[in-house]
């Protein structure tokens, strides 16, 4: 972390979910990492607020007994975890009803954060619910916020009523939307690649760049989330959200300061910028697909219409590829190819930046346009790090060429592997710097611009087309590309480069 450690001000975080998923696999891991860097200290307190019966020793149980993948070595955690635990409280109650706000308020004062890790539906009523018994007021000692997770709506109407009915009760600065992919170390070093680095920003635009592939390729399948995902969908799961945000940070103008608020305004005027499709455009420029039984990294994996809590006739898409325009000057006629999908040959987050071909070359036997293109993948997990692809002599008598990569990787320099990525979403919540987390405007326009793909899919009769699980995706992701005379960077299994 490479924050000036200073311990967040003291903090009660109140946990709406305190049993859940969220909760014991990546809130609790990050809060005990964080008690061990010294990011929070022994004023620091948790009170989970659940449904579930229980007391302040059962969360602790429950909470204590957590899995630390993505947490630290079992001894470390321990001694964190020992620290930590006689601050965690649970308080038991319905939090669709007033009585439980009413007990929260004798049982915190100061500064106070409410996480929201509980279904969407249930975002709005607990904001109404905190306001309306005072507890988000905040004076010149105690500040109140709100952090909210993903998914904020399931289209841009239900993402402007939730934003409207929350900000009609609390300021947009006490609301800190998450989107994890923002906790990420190296999404995180977007900006610093571009903006500390001359090289990059001075050619990073139309007159340089021929196009931008963003990648988020998984190989786990729908697993027993059938429910949650086949009413949800890989667009609405990925897109406004994760890879919006990767779009965000590679296309935004330089802010003028590192502000929270002169970086969410570049960001929002970015996110506007992508071009709305008519309904023809997006039938052109989208491809969703679904992924049918084959096997995944050695293992079977079933169909994704034959997983638990999934229609059999469903026509949910695991699978999808966009081609967008960011109309600005800086980006005018680049196409930025976004493609995510489950059950794929390998896990594989990156940025693909493919350069213009260079304008002249006399090399023998290696004319211009047969010269591999500069292009500069930024890996954003797993094996985090940056390579670009250059042309040099070969050596040698003769004056060839041969393409090379200068590669970067995180793991070769730093210790980037033990944490879990909450760990500096929360401090800044604490902190109250809202530099990484979502505005009402930028949520609105990433919905606004996959509107017009919600709406063709729900309408058409049309089924997405399948892929085989470990395969790299439907054949029409790939014709998208090939119509402009481009084809995707080929995913690439962890450590190893494509050529
Ligand atoms: C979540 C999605 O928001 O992000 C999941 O709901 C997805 O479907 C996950 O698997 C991907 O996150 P990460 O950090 O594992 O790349």
């Amino acid at each position: 972390m490479s924050k000036s450690v200073k311990p967040a001000p003291p903090t009660t975080l109140v946990i709406f979910g305190a049993f859940g998923d969220l909760t014991r696999r990546l809130l609790m891991p990050a809060l005990i990492n964080m008690t061990r860097l010294g990011l929070v200290g022994g004023d620091f307190h948790v009170l989970g607020v659940g449904i579930d019966e229980g007391n302040d020793q059962a969360l602790r149980d429950a909470l204590g007994n957590f899995d630390a993948k993505g947490g630290e070595g079992a001894g470390e955690k321990g001694d964190a975890w020992a620290r930590l635990k006689d601050r965690v409280g649970y308080l038991q109650g319905d939090f669709t009803k007033d009585d439980v706000y009413a007990q929260l308020k004798s049982r915190v004062s100061g500064n106070v954060a409410f996480y929201l890790a509980v279904p969407a539906k249930f975002f709005g009523e607990i904001v109404d619910k905190l306001a309306d018994h005072g507890l988000m007021r905040e004076d010149a000692h105690a500040f109140r916020r709100i952090a909210i997770e993903k998914p904020f709506g399931h289209d841009l109407a239900s993402a402007r009523a939730l934003n409207a009915r929350i900000l009609a009760k609390v300021s947009e600065a006490q609301v800190y939307r998450i989107d994890h992919f923002l906790g990420k170390e190296t999404v995180q070093n977007i900006m610093t690649a571009r903006f500390a680095n001359m090289m990059i920003e001075r050619v990073w635009n139309a007159d340089c760049i021929a196009h931008v592939q963003i990648t988020a390729a998984e190989t786990v399948d729908v697993g027993t989330r059938g429910k949650f995902y086949d009413a949800t969908g890989a667009l609405r799961d990925m897109v406004p959200n994760h890879l919006f945000q990767l779009l965000a940070m590679v296309a935004m103008e330089p802010p003028a300061s590192f502000d929270a608020e002169a970086i969410r305004n570049e960001k929002g005027k970015v996110l506007k910028a992508v071009r709305v499709y008519s309904p023809a455009k997006a039938k052109r420029n989208g491809v969703r697909g679904t992924y049918t039984a084959g096997t995944v990294k050695g293992n079977a994996v079933p169909a994704y219409t034959a997983s638990a809590d999934v229609a059999p006739d469903s026509r949910t898409e695991t699978y999808v590829a966009l081609k967008l325009m960011v109309d600005t000057w800086r980006w005018a006629g680049v196409p930025f190819y976004l493609r995510t999908g489950k059950a794929m040959t390998c896990r594989d987050t990156e940025i693909a930046i493919t350069f213009k071909p260079v304008p002249f070359a006399s090399f023998p036997g290696a004319p211009a346009d047969m010269l591999p293109p500069n292009r500069l993948i930024i890996q954003i997990q797993p094996d985090e790090g940056l390579s670009m692809d250059i042309n040099i002599k070969r050596p040698g008598l003769e004056v060839a060429t041969a393409p090379i990569a200068l590669d970067f990787r995180y793991a070769d320099a730093f210790d980037i592997g033990h944490l879990t990525g909450y760990e500096s979403l929360i401090y800044d919540l604490f902190v109250g710097d809202q530099t990484l987390f979502q505005r009402a405007d930028a949520i609105e326009a990433g919905w606004a611009a996959v509107q017009p793909f919600l709406d063709l899919w729900a309408s058409d009769t049309s089924t997405p087309e399948l892929y085989e699980a470990g395969s790299m995706g439907p054949t029409a992701a790939d014709a998208l590309l090939a119509h402009d005379d481009h084809s995707w960077h080929e995913l690439a299994p962890a450590g190893q480069t494509v050529p």
